[in-house]
């Protein structure tokens, strides 16, 4: 046998045990160089599996050194980037809301807040302050009383620091987010900043976000600046998910009777009329602010709240389970 068939054998009897991983192998002289594929092995069994090859190697005959190189393939994660037009108009209470809805449906989730103009993620989801670690140069998420991992512009930068950031440095910056050290999380939903510029341009060329969901207020003027943004990504080719009507109906603190402040179902007509999905309409509910600013997202209760979010949520869930 050949020095490299005997190294072949050693190797496959080394990776045996462990289904699915490969190595390719190369000798030069007396020296093997081995490139070890270690996607999705946790820490302590890339290290055991690294000993093992090692080992193996070493102990065939004529290999007196051995390199050991380990390679890990990106986890292909499902993004879900959550968008508007204007600003102001409820994307990141959707964002954190929607998480821990398909984190409760079954799905894997992580949130990612991307707006460094005005990151709000921390004080929604309860971890003001918090500091993510991070380990080898990859960002380590920050967990949340909800289950749902997190990671926003905002704790990579300190809060009275006025964000000026360029747009490459702002595509930097979501790119370390995104690329953070996710593990197990088979989901990331995606808070945007408000509008159609440099962090959405990047989200969509470098990221590939598998849909969009487009939240409005049920006004004219936001359902104008909306569909800029529906445009932003249908030309892309990124599906939309659908359009979420949010601030509609003002449910009295007092009296609990409805009305309109921003006209209803606007947004509904125009999904209709664009031919996309509406996902559900949000009602403008005091409730809903004063728990949003206590980190406490009315999703993570059984309130009356959380209704409108859930059935958003399950409309988002069935759209990931058909196949995106
Ligand atoms: N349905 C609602 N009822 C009551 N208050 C709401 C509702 N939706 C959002 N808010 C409140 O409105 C404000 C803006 O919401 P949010 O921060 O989610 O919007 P945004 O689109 O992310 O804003 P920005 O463009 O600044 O990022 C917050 O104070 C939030 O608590
Ligand atoms: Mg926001």
């Amino acid at each position: 046998m050949t020095d490299i068939a005997q190294l072949t054998v050693a190797l496959n009897a080394a990776l045996d045990p462990v289904a699915g991983k490969r190595a390719t192998a190369r000798i030069e002289g007396d020296r093997a160089s081995i490139i070890l594929d270690v996607t999705g092995l946790d820490e302590p069994a890339r290290d055991a599996i690294e000993r093992d090859v090692q080992a193996a190697a070493a102990g065939v005959a004529g290999i007196a050194t051995v390199r050991v190189a380990l390679t890990s393939q990106r986890t292909r994660r499902l993004l879900i980037a959550v968008a508007s037009g204007k600003g102001g108009v409820g994307k990141s209470t959707v964002s954190a809301n929607l998480a821990i809805g398909l984190q409760a449906l079954g799905r894997r989730v992580g949130l990612v807040d991307a707006d460094i103009y005005g990151p709000s993620q921390p004080t929604l989801m309860g971890v003001q302050g918090s500091r993510p670690t991070a380990k080898d140069k990859v960002l380590e998420p920050v967990s949340t009383p909800y289950g749902v991992p997190l990671l926003s512009m905002g704790q990579l930068v300190a809060p009275d620091q006025a964000i000026a950031w360029r747009g490459p440095m702002a595509a930097g910056a979501l790119g370390q987010l995104v690329d953070a050290d996710w593990a197990a999380q088979d989901t990331l939903v995606i808070d945007l900043p408000p509008g159609t510029g440099d962090v959405q341009l990047s989200m969509i060329q470098k990221h590939r976000p598998a849909g969009a969901v487009i939240v409005s207020t049920p006004q004219d003027l936001a359902l104008i600046d909306a569909r800029r943004a529906i445009d932003l990504f249908t030309k892309a080719g990124v599906p939309i998910i659908g359009l979420v009507e949010n601030m509609a109906g003002y449910i009295c603190p007092h009296c609990g009777e409805v009305s309109d402040p921003f006209g209803r179902g606007g947004a509904e007509a125009a999904a209709a009329e664009l031919g996309i999905e509406f996902l559900g309409r949000i009602p403008l509910d005091m409730a809903i602010r004063s728990a949003s600013d206590a980190g406490v997202p009315p999703a993570s209760g059984n309130g009356v709240e959380s209704l409108a979010f859930s059935g958003i949520a399950q409309r988002v869930f069935h759209w990931i389970e058909q196949g995106g």
